[in-house]
């Protein structure tokens, strides 16, 4: 059983002074740093690339860099996001015409990977790669944007992935949930089996933002 892990997701910081907001996360107890690629094309809003990551990466943030693409193509922007830094790099199976090459990219770039699944998309891109896993996000909104409401059936999906992860006997896969979490769902996403928690406007959208320890009793409650 892995270690539970709070993933602070940076669309919603500041991104001003966003150098300092993921120095700040992390200091008050996250895990890892969420981080949300959007193309304006497979989901309908536009973020961050790589070199953004890369610039976390020389502040000095030494804590994995959680890359989820909402992004359509794949695989050419992968090699980049490596480059910069990233730790874990995800993609939805719908945006990808090889998810077997694309796994196999991000690995062979040295990163972890996964699959990320919309709210209403099926598991059965897990059927035969659940042995090249490192993650398996499950959105319990619809990819796009930070601050909407969590869906409840994807509670029934995370119980059914955390039963074909402990069957696959591949036990070290991360089942991460991202969307509409905070302290008021957290204990029962985690009763679904869930390990690793992306939350943006719980987080982000806590405390004064003059308070320098804004952020630790929102990561110390979830
Ligand atoms: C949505 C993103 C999420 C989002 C979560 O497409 O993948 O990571 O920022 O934000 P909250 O926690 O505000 O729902
Ligand atoms: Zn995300």
């Amino acid at each position: 059983m892995n270690s539970n892990w709070i993933a602070p997701s940076i669309l919603s910081a500041d991104f001003a002074r966003l150098g300092q907001e993921v120095d700040q996360v992390l200091k008050s107890g996250a895990d890892i740093v969420h981080f949300d690629v959007m193309d304006n094309h497979y989901v309908p809003n536009l973020t961050i690339g790589p070199l953004v990551c890369e610039a976390l990466r020389k502040h000095g943030v030494t804590a994995p860099i959680d890359v989820h693409l909402m992004i359509k193509p794949v695989d050419r922007i992968i090699p980049d996001f490596a480059k910069a830094g990233a730790s874990i790099i995800t993609f939805h199976p719908e945006a990808s015409d090889h998810i077997d090459r694309t796994l196999q990219l991000i690995k062979d770039n040295g990163c972890q990977c996964g699959l990320v699944f919309n709210p209403a998309t099926p598991l059965h891109h897990l059927d035969h790669v659940m042995d090249k896993l490192d993650m398996i996000l499950l959105m319990s909104v619809n990819p796009g944007f930070g601050g909407q409401k969590f869906i409840p059936y994807v509670l029934d999906k995370a119980r059914e992935v955390r039963k074909r992860i402990d069957a696959s006997g591949f036990s070290n896969i991360r089942l991460e949930i991202d969307g509409g979490v905070g302290p008021a769902n957290i204990r029962e996403v985690a009763e679904a089996g869930v390990d690793t928690f992306v939350a943006g406007s719980a987080v982000f959208g806590a405390g004064k933002d003059s308070d320098p320890n804004r952020y630790d009793s929102i990561i110390k409650s979830l």
